[in-house]
């Protein structure tokens, strides 16, 4: 015979079972809330943080006009994946970028990245010459926490504006463990590049940061980093280069090779002060014959004289397309002319010696 069923037990039971569940609920530990990392956001200046007449104005546009505080209020959800503390270090287009800003934003790096209370940084950029700056921080940083530098190719006040979601995709990356060690990293258009290959490759596209035959080492995709590959090259915690007592960088300009060139640059350049010249060959970093004779007068002078490539990619092949042996200069390996420069003006720092330079540009 069945039992009859009986609704009144029934409910008993379930309450019981429901009161049971809650109490050890209550008494189960709370599972901890996720610490939050420590994210310093250092403002720069920029498009990112640029104000145009129109949503639709993306070229014509004011840069540098808008706060760190606005940036960051523009991301409400940057609360939710990490603690944020916003500097306004200064507030330039980055085609003004100078030795000085630079060493004012390394040593706030460093002196911040030493503090067990920062974890790591991000730093709002004008695209112009972040790359530049980027390669700097590669080479001067003395931390393995995470840097990454963001910018945007559309002003804030822009319709699809790109600023909002790079600021947040580098805070995410930034607060990543797994971006730790990998030196300084730029971070637009949910990409992930290295800061020694990337360059500015367009002038207006939002895909604008490449490394076109080295390629990116990973992608921001749902709210974190997803890396396939590193760069081969020292960098930060295992570079040489200390700025930390430094006011003032060795003056080290850039020469174009083209058709037709003349030695009048060259000439100018060592007349204003140059200790140090690249010179952005054509080709395989080749030397026009109105122009070498002022590169070998200039290494007479002290010049250090780097061959480079306007190409941007590939080997400049040492006693290639010339005999840098006898020169006695150095080859700039695979860095664009603007990386070039960076290194040099950084090993002028430490030595003259060009086999002590040509040591360090197969090293970075
Ligand atoms: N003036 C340029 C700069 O600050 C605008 C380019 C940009 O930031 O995207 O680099």
């Amino acid at each position: 015979m069945q039992t009859p069923f009986n609704l009144g037990r029934y409910l008993a039971l379930a309450m019981l079972a429901l009161c049971t569940a809650t109490a050890q609920a209550k008494n189960e530990p709370v599972a901890p809330a996720v610490k939050l990392a420590n994210i310093r956001i250092l403002a720069t200046g920029g498009t990112i943080a640029g104000t145009g007449a129109t949503s639709t104005t993306t070229v014509g546009y004011a840069a540098a006009k808008v706060g760190v505080d606005q940036l960051i209020e523009a991301v409400p959800v940057l609360k939710q994946v990490a603690n944020i503390t916003g500097e306004q270090l200064f507030q330039v287009a980055s085609e003004n970028m100078t030795d000085e800003y630079w060493l004012k934003l390394a040593k706030r790096v460093n002196t911040l990245l030493a503090q067990d209370d920062v974890d790591g940084i991000v730093i709002t950029h004008g695209t112009d010459t972040l790359e530049e700056t980027a390669y700097f921080l590669n080479l001067v940083v003395k931390s393995r926490k995470p840097v990454v530098l963001v910018g945007a190719m559309r002003p804030s006040t822009a319709m699809s504006a790109d600023g909002p979601f790079n600021i947040y995709n580098g805070v995410v990356l930034a607060a990543s463990p797994e971006a730790a060690g990998k030196g300084v990293l730029v971070c637009l258009n949910d990409q992930i590049n290295a800061a020694r290959d990337v360059t500015k490759a367009s002038t207006a596209t939002l895909d604008t940061f490449r490394a076109p035959e080295l390629g990116l080492i990973g992608y921001m995709q749902n709210n974190k980093p997803h890396f396939y590959r590193l760069s081969a090259r020292k960098h930060t915690v295992d570079a040489e280069f200390d700025i930390s007592n430094l006011e003032t960088l060795p003056k080290v300009d850039i020469v174009y090779g083209y058709a037709n060139v003349t030695r009048a640059p060259v000439d100018a350049l060592v007349a204003a002060g140059a200790k140090g010249l690249i010179h952005a060959g054509v080709g395989d970093g080749s030397l026009h014959n109105a122009v070498k004779p002022a590169l070998i007068e200039a290494r007479k002078q002290g010049v250090i004289v780097v061959r480079g490539s306007r190409t941007g990619n590939g080997i400049v092949a040492r006693n290639g397309e010339a005999n840098d042996d006898e020169l006695d200069s150095v080859v700039s390996d695979t860095l664009n002319p603007q990386k070039a420069r960076i290194l040099l003006m950084l090993a002028l720092i430490k030595t003259h010696q060009t086999s002590d330079i040509q040591r360090m540009f197969y090293t970075y």
